[in-house]
């Protein structure tokens, strides 16, 4: 069996965006492959967090996981400061990286623009991602497309390593939705929609109740037009929305726009926000039987202990080959 490693970052609510580019392919993959899924928690402080926030957003994503889907006897869910090899392997993904290639990472850019004080770890975010997936030997890394770059220089610094050292490290492919590699904000269409949005109507959260939800898909951002149609360019807001409802609905885009030939933005609104409510519920309930409960610290434990087991191999290999410490077998 091939095997997958994926991460997200407890940095705050998972969004709508979160789960259509990254858990929905999740759940559709662990039949098939060895997976690994990831809270990345030590990437998440890369920016400042509040210590009580995070620990509560790592539980919440966690329960998240299982809820959408993820079936713990199937994939292993961990969390990364839980599994130290991630940090070693990350300094030593550091010591192959130039500052001129981390340099040019557009989230390095976007997230350091304006900012007085910056930290190093924005800047050497990519070598820590790297060294998550290297660690598992992983053949393919299911992400969203705002990802792409990342995966470039993780498959470059695996090169890098194998050609200075031994061939030692599996080079990964990414993965991305056919549908819905980047779902965009509710308010601005030509963003992504984010879950460190400032503007909390930018975007749906998988915990928003109902009503919150109803109000968030009225007050998204469309046109004058009037026309349900998909047209990226031209239509962004409209054209976000209909992706939505065929992802949560299973209907193509175009069996949505001839359902609607005649009617305006209200009706679509309404339906999509009824459609999102019901597909939301099953997973809401999940979530709030697990977050407190102690059936996920048990998986996460077990989590921990096949990661650390995993992890730990390929970074002896890692190390024998750089030459660090005293060889060992
Ligand atoms: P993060 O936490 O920002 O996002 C988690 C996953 O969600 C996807 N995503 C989206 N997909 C579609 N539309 C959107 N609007 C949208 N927003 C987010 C992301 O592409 C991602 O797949 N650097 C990673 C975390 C990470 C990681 C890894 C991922 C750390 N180590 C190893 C894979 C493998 C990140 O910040 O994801």
């Amino acid at each position: 069996m091939k095997t997958i490693f994926s991460g997200i970052q407890p940095s705050g609510t998972i969004t709508l965006g979160n789960y259509i580019g990254a858990l929905k392919q999740f759940v559709e993959l662990q039949d098939d492959y060895n997976c690994f899924f990831c809270i990345v928690d030590q990437h998440a402080i890369t920016v400042p967090q509040d210590p009580q926030t995070l620990r509560k957003n790592i539980r919440s994503l966690a329960a998240l996981y299982i809820a959408v889907g993820i079936d713990p006897e199937k994939a292993t869910l961990f969390i990364q400061s839980e599994v130290p090899a991630h940090a070693q392997a990350g300094w030593m993904m550091q010591c192959i990286s130039y500052i001129g290639e981390l340099e040019r990472m557009t989230q390095f850019k976007d997230k350091s623009a304006g900012k007085e004080a910056v930290s190093a770890s924005l800047l050497t975010y990519p070598p820590l991602m790297a060294a998550d997936i290297l660690l598992y030997q992983t053949d393919l890394v299911p992400v969203g497309e705002d990802q792409t770059q990342h995966m470039e220089i993780t498959r470059d610094l695996a090169e890098r390593f194998n050609k200075r050292f031994t061939e030692i490290l599996t080079i990964p492919e990414i993965s991305l939705p056919k549908v819905g590699a980047r779902i965009m904000s509710l308010q601005e269409p030509t963003k992504k929609m984010s879950k460190s949005d400032p503007n909390k109507k930018a975007g749906i959260s998988l915990l928003d109740e109902p009503n919150q939800i109803v109000k968030k898909i009225k007050s998204a951002v469309t046109d004058s037009e009037g026309i349900i149609r998909y047209d990226k360019d031209n239509k962004p807001g409209v054209s976000n929305l209909l992706s939505i409802y065929s992802i949560l609905s299973g209907k193509p885009i175009a069996e949505i726009e001839s359902m609607y030939v005649g009617k305006g933005y209200g009706d679509f609104k309404s339906d999509l926000a009824e459609v999102m409510v019901n597909y939301l519920q099953p997973i809401q309930e999940r979530y709030y039987q697990l977050v407190e409960s102690s059936e996920l610290d048990e998986i996460l434990d077990r989590g921990a202990e096949k990661a650390n087991k995993v992890a730990s191999k390929t970074l002896k290999k890692m190390e024998n080959a750089m030459g660090l410490g005293r060889k060992r077998r």
